[in-house]
């Protein structure tokens, strides 16, 4: 309930415009955020990107947004990722553009994101440049596999994120496997409904792991993006993760020493950074999905 609140707040316009306007509690905030998103602005995530990049991580970088519903937004959105995708490709950085498909048009309609999609495609594929697609909640799960199956066929340089909590998801999984483009497993950030999805629980983990072992199998390139300790021992245990096709794949800022201590032990380690003026809505999602990172935001706010 906690975090079903917290996101509606988030999405609130009002808030949303006081919080942009104000000239006292914008920068408190956004030295919170700060840990969790990079900045505003693309500069901001380029040059946090190339810290890491420096350091031995691997990089994504999502321009923040989703459910954009005018046609304005839509192709303003779109011709950020391209701008970032080419910032990118000049700095000769092998790095992974994420974003939400209703960041991009699906709200509008089908047509409108697979248009944005294959053009994203096209110049992410000149410039050696991979996409990653985000999954939404389960109403648009149809949707994304569809206009994913479809830009699949021409571009191997696109992949596909598959929440794991969904009942659904293991027929999915075959399914994508017969495509050649990434696979990026994660748990599920959604409150679904009752009967649909499989709550966090040692038979989730069992899940995840069954789902990280299709994948390698087939040697499907493979990103495992979680913050979880335990399952990764186990994977690690497994054996699973020392694969040239698999990385482990973590948010920026939520467990930078696990990460860490992966990328020290031999195994590829990504890092997930945000930017945009849509930040407070990412971080209030972190906020939700674990509580106890209040503390570590109002920490950075009073500045300990
Ligand atoms: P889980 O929720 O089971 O928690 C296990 C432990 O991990 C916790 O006890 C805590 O110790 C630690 N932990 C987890 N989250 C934390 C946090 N925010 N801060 C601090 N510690 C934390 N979801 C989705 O539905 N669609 C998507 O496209 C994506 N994309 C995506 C990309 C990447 C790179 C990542 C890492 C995650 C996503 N997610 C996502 C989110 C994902 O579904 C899931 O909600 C979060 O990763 C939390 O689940 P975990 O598997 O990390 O651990």
């Amino acid at each position: 309930r906690f975090s079903k609140a917290l996101k509606s707040i988030a999405r609130n316009q009002e808030l949303k415009a006081y919080i942009q306007n104000s000239k006292e509690l914008f920068p408190i905030l956004m030295k919170g955020a700060n840990r969790f998103v990079a900045g505003e602005t693309r500069r901001e995530g380029i040059e946090r990107v190339i810290k890491l990049y420096n350091k031995g991580y691997q990089v994504s970088l999502e321009f923040i947004g989703e459910n954009t519903t005018s046609e304005e937004e839509c192709m303003d959105a779109k011709n950020e990722f391209i701008e970032l995708i080419k910032d990118l490709g000049h700095k000769q950085m092998k790095a992974t553009v994420s974003f939400d498909l209703s960041h991009i048009g699906m709200m509008i309609s089908d047509s409108v994101a697979f248009t944005n999609l294959e053009e994203l495609a096209k110049v992410a594929h000149q410039h050696n440049i991979q996409l990653m697609i985000s999954m939404e909640e389960s109403q648009k799960t149809d949707t994304i596999l569809s206009l994913y199956k479809r830009i699949a066929k021409s571009f191997s340089n696109v992949g596909i994120t598959l929440q794991v909590h969904l009942e659904r998801s293991s027929m999915d999984l075959n399914d994508l496997l017969k495509a050649p483009g990434r696979i990026r497993l994660v748990k599920g950030a959604y409150q679904e409904p009752e009967g649909i999805y499989i709550p966090r629980s040692e038979e989730l983990n069992k899940r995840y792991i069954e789902f990280v072992s299709m994948c390698v199998e087939r040697n499907q390139p493979l990103s495992i993006a979680t913050h979880d300790e335990n399952l990764l021992t186990e994977l690690k245990a497994k054996g699973l993760l020392y694969r040239p096709n698999v990385e482990v794949e973590m948010l920026d800022g939520v467990r930078p020493d696990l990460l860490r201590s992966l990328k020290e032990d031999g195994i590829q380690a990504k890092v997930y950074v945000t930017y945009g003026s849509e930040w407070y809505l990412y971080v209030v999602h972190r906020i939700a999905e674990y509580p106890p990172n209040i503390y570590t935001f109002l920490s950075d706010v009073i500045g300990q």
